[in-house]
């Protein structure tokens, strides 16, 4: 079964053609970072305004990367939540417009289930029950995953995302936006032991909360001077940040008695969470699967790969397809 797929959902406008959920035809990613930059992080209504004009050229691009027309495509899968609601609304009329001219069945799929499913692109060798844990700009989460669709939030953060912190504090480094892939580069030249920035916890809850350690990345710069190594301030964060994301999943899995660990979202894209957390998997002898950097951050791809798995448990939308800014998985 082939599937377009179509992803707006923040600052990244994307289509891609993807067979039986597993193999990447096209992946086209028209990334905005360019524009948004200047301002320090995304605008969202010039983000929908961009991605207006970029989708139909980017689904073109997607079907002539992959050397067909909608005629071999058999069903369109689209992000409708959650998200930046002006630029979903964006993806969503696109794909329902074409869903509609090419007579074609239309699915409608949530942005974390896209996010988990880019590890069904990479590796046919995942079991069930696993923990998922599910970094992004926006959220970040624990979810037990027992079967496709099937999802159990075991943890979320209290306050701030893992992505959002490492943005903001990477923009009191002076690192500018977006700040994640910049402190994983700058970290690998750093000292992590340099400073002890807070890991926060929440009680016994497998929660998480990095509003402390941003809070704590910010009074820290304000006292930094010319000699204060920006390298080492990186690794430091990024490392406070990855031993708890590490600790809560392990918890996870533990209490849950699973064998298996997925990672998902813009922030598995980090170099320091995939080792650390692939090699504590080996230690304890958890299998832990992770998409490769460019499948973790948004693509379509990931969105034609969810669309796969929900359209064989029937899942249809129709034309009266709504988007959400806001909506839980499962
Ligand atoms: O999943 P995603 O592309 O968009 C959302 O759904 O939010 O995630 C974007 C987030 C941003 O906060 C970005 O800084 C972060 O993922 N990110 C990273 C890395 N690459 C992207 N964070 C840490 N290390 C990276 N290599
Ligand atoms: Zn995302």
């Amino acid at each position: 079964m082939r599937i377009l797929g179509i992803e707006t959902s923040c600052d990244e406008t994307s289509a891609a053609v993807v067979d039986d959920g597993v193999k990447i035809i096209s992946n086209i990613v028209a990334s905005q970072t360019d524009i948004h930059k200047q301002f320090g992080g995304v605008v969202p209504e010039i983000a929908s305004r961009r991605h207006v004009e970029l989708i139909l050229p980017t689904v073109q691009k997607a079907l002539d990367e992959a050397g067909c027309t909608l005629k071999e495509i058999d069903c369109i899968g689209v992000i409708n939540r959650p998200g930046l609601i002006g630029a979903l609304i964006v993806g969503v009329a696109a794909a329902k417009t074409i869903a509609y001219a090419a007579n074609l069945p239309l699915v409608a799929v949530h942005h974390l289930e896209a996010h988990i499913c880019a590890n069904w692109l990479v590796s046919s060798d995942i079991k069930f029950p696993l923990v998922c844990l599910v970094v992004s700009g926006g959220h970040s989460d624990l979810i037990l995953m027992s079967d496709f669709g099937k999802y159990e939030i075991l943890a979320r953060t209290r306050d701030d995302a893992a992505g959002e912190c490492f943005d903001k504090c990477a923009r009191v480094m002076g690192l500018g936006y977006p700040g994640g892939p910049m402190i994983d580069k700058l970290a690998k030249e750093g000292n992590p032991h340099t400073i002890r920035f807070p890991r926060a916890k929440v009680g016994d809850s497998l929660d998480f909360s990095f509003s402390g350690l941003k809070t704590a990345v910010i009074r820290y710069m304000e006292t930094a001077s010319a000699q204060t190594s920006i390298p080492d301030v990186a690794a430091s964060f990024q490392q406070a940040v990855v031993d708890v994301l590490v600790d809560h999943t392990f918890r996870a899995v533990e209490e849950r008695g699973v064998g298996q660990v997925l990672l998902a979202g813009g922030v598995a894209a980090n170099s320091g969470l995939q080792a650390a957390i692939k090699a504590k998997g080996q230690e304890l002898g958890i299998a832990v699967n992770a998409p490769p950097p460019a499948l973790c951050t948004d693509n379509a791809a990931m969105a034609a790969a969810a669309a796969f798995f929900a359209y064989g448990r029937g899942e249809r939308a129709g034309l009266d397809l709504d988007s959400f800014a806001s909506e839980r998985i499962g």
